[in-house]
């Protein structure tokens, strides 16, 4: 009994940076967001952005039944959605934050006409702008990687308004999600702990449910949102997916990892699963998310 405690306490209030790390080598968590991951998605946001294009209307869609005048984007990334929102509502002010500096530079670059939005470095699990009091926090899977997630929530509902609402995505499970199981699977890896840092960390909606209690935010509404996960384009689109495989996701992690006849086993397993997967000029998958929304409670008290 004390044991289960202890279990569920843990993926609550998360695990220690380095004991995560050693334990579950396959999690991406903000440490490497900072450096080479974040370099990666920055290099390749236009085509992060088409991976999520599914996903982001049906974000966007929640979003808009939201009033929001101060909206703050949580992880990010380059600035997508940021830029949609600060398009979409000109009133109103918007601030993505990212720990990655490079996506942050593409961020700017790309929002520099828009007098409504601004970007800053940080880890959003304990950034803060004294002038800025977020009513809508919003996030496109940015919200996945904290080493604490409880104690960022906490922080996220400690810096929003009193009646401030948060609606953000993230994957559902892996088996749902083959553009990654599928690369487990090939790769031979271990199951990773569910509840670590990483993409699927909220996969399951009692532990978003328990984080986000335990942060302060109540009315939690979980709805899935099923979107095509495109990963190749064009008159070579399994050249296109391949490459895009190689920097960016459970594949790059998988090849880096690997080495000799090894690697060039599973190069050989990725090009037949990309063959599988095309469609005319496209090479797309099955992509699950939850898109959660969640309101502040405004009788909790930090304890
Ligand atoms: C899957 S990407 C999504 C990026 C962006 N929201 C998008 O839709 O393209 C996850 C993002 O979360 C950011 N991130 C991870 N941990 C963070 C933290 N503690 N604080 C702020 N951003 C973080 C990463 O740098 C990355 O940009």
């Amino acid at each position: 009994m004390l044991c289960l405690f202890a279990m569920s306490r843990k993926r609550i209030l998360g695990l220690s940076r380095t004991s995560a790390a050693h334990r579950f080598p396959h999690m991406t968590n903000s440490n490497e967001w900072e450096g080479q991951v974040g370099r990666s998605w920055a290099d390749l946001h236009a085509l992060t952005d088409r991976c999520f294009g599914g996903l982001t209307q049906q974000l966007l869609d929640k979003i808009a039944a939201q009033s929001g005048d101060n909206i703050l984007d949580v992880g990010c990334g380059a600035g997508e959605l940021s830029l949609a929102i600060a398009r979409a509502r000109p009133l109103a002010k918007v601030v993505g934050v990212d720990v990655s500096a490079d996506l942050i530079d593409v961020a700017r670059s790309r929002g520099a006409l828009h007098g409504n939005l601004e970007f800053a470095v940080g880890d959003a699990a304990a950034w803060r702008k004294d002038d800025f009091v977020p009513d809508l926090l919003v996030s496109r899977h940015g919200v996945m990687f904290f080493d604490d997630p409880a104690g960022a929530f906490t922080h996220l509902r400690t810096i929003a308004a009193s009646d401030a609402c948060l609606v953000f995505s993230c994957f559902r499970n892996p088996r749902e999600n083959p553009w990654a199981s599928d690369v487990a699977r090939m790769a031979g890896q271990p199951a990773a702990d569910p509840y670590a840092p990483g993409p699927f960390a909220f996969a399951d909606p009692q532990h978003i449910e328990a984080v986000l209690g335990a942060g302060g935010w109540h009315d939690i509404d979980i709805a899935p949102a099923d979107f095509a996960y495109i990963a190749g384009q064009g008159d070579d689109p399994v050249a296109d997916a391949r490459a895009f495989f190689a920097r960016i996701g459970p594949a790059a992690r998988a090849t880096r990892e690997s080495a000799g006849a090894a690697r060039d086993e599973l190069a050989a397993k990725l090009d037949r699963w990309l063959e599988e997967h095309r469609s005319g000029d496209l090479v797309a998958f099955a992509a699950a998310a939850w898109i959660v929304k969640a309101k502040a409670d405004r009788r909790w008290r930090e304890r």
